[in-house]
């Protein structure tokens, strides 16, 4: 049995994460500083997973705070999911991103290094290719970001490889997700987002739920199949069943890997409502908006080296990824309220 800290693990991401490591027979260990995410969530894990993972409630920013977890415990590995993830507000608030998602890694890697902790995964995205220059993206391909956001999960991924090439028994796992969507089929977690959504897929739900009133289609004049944005929609729980696939691949002494993890398919803001309004039989309006400014046409991956190296392959499609988000949304019209 593995002993593994999840940072972040009462997020959305995170928390599926933690239910499949938990039904692998994982020990897991969240630390979380619930600045986006809710206590309801341990209880929902374990009606899951009949187990109640250990949680603290912890600021990976406050270097003493945190380390009291390393003096603890004795991890074999840390998914470091922990971080502030929309990209307005890091427009809006560039320092509070900058030193929220960079403090945390840079406290979590001391502690490891001083704890002798040496697998890591981290959660990086495809925000790091930027303006692609073509579809489907390999990992191999330029980087560049256009938001403090992205900027900080690029800056994280640099620091990760100029630590890693004179850490040689470090291993750590650079995992670029595309487009999470779905919830867990219980429908007892999923995403639940503060707010307004700023993302497609919960702006849809509460549309189709009835607490808004119609979805804005930001364009309809990319280069895509119908206008609308082309997107990687990936089912949640594929994507926490990828960190367990990478947990193995650390465990080998890889060093430093990077792994794309999407399906491969790219689907339009219009197909995805479409799809939508067979899963909630229910018509989705819509308006079509100018462009959101920073958007791109398409971004999609290619996933061959995950399922090559760690025998990745989404299972779910886009009819079960619009089945389990409304679901979720039907039992939990306010979140996890
Ligand atoms: P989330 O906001 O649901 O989860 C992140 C969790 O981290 C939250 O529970 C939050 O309370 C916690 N957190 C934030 N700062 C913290 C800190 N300083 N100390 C302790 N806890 C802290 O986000 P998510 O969608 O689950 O994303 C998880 C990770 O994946 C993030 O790093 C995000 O940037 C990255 N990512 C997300 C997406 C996406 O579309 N959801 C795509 C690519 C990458
Ligand atoms: C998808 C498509 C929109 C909302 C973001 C981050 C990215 C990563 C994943 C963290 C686009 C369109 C959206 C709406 C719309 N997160 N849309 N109306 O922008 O691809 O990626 O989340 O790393 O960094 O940028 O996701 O869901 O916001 O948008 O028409 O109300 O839906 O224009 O084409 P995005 P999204």
């Amino acid at each position: 049995m593995k002993k593994i800290l999840i940072t972040g693990g009462m997020g959305y991401i995170g928390s599926h994460t933690v239910v499949e490591l938990i039904d692998r027979g994982n020990d897991v260990f969240i630390v979380d500083n619930l600045s986006n995410s809710s206590l309801e969530v341990i209880n929902r894990i374990e009606k899951i997973t009949s187990k109640k993972p250990a949680f603290k409630v912890i600021d990976c920013c406050k270097f003493d705070e945190f380390e009291q977890v390393f003096k603890d415990n004795k991890f074999d590995a840390v998914i470091h999911f922990a971080g502030l993830k929309a990209v307005g507000e890091s427009v809006e608030k560039p320092l509070l991103y900058f030193e929220n998602n960079l403090v945390s890694t840079f406290n979590l890697v001391k502690l490891m290094e001083k704890y002798n902790v040496n697998n890591l995964v981290f959660s990086s995205s495809a925000t790091v290719y930027g303006k692609p220059e073509s579809v489907p993206i390999y990992e191999d391909f330029p980087l560049h970001v256009t938001n403090p956001y992205g900027r900080t999960k690029l800056m994280i991924e640099d620091i990760l490889r100029d630590y890693s090439k004179v850490h040689p028994k470090f291993n750590v796992a650079l995992l670029r997700y595309f487009n999470p969507i779905g919830a867990h089929p219980s429908g007892l977690i999923g995403e639940d987002p503060n707010g307004i959504p700023n993302n497609l897929m919960p702006y849809i739900t509460q549309v189709a739920i009835g607490k808004l009133p119609c979805l804005n289609v930001f364009g309809d004049d990319y280069k895509t199949k119908d206008g609308t944005g082309v997107r990687d929609y990936i089912h949640v729980v594929d994507l926490a069943i990828g960190h367990v696939l990478t947990l193995d691949k650390l465990y080998k002494n890889p060093g430093l890997v990077t792994y794309n993890l999407g399906t491969g398919n790219g689907y339009s803001v219009l197909e995805v409502v479409k799809a939508m309004s067979v899963a909630t039989g229910k018509d989705i309006p819509y308006i079509i908006k100018p462009r959101r400014a920073g958007d791109i046409d398409e971004c999609y991956a290619n996933c061959d080296k995950a399922k090559k190296e760690i025998g990745f392959k989404a299972k779910y499609g886009l009819k079960e990824m619009c089945r389990d988000s409304w679901n979720w949304q039907l039992n939990n019209p306010n979140g996890y309220r």
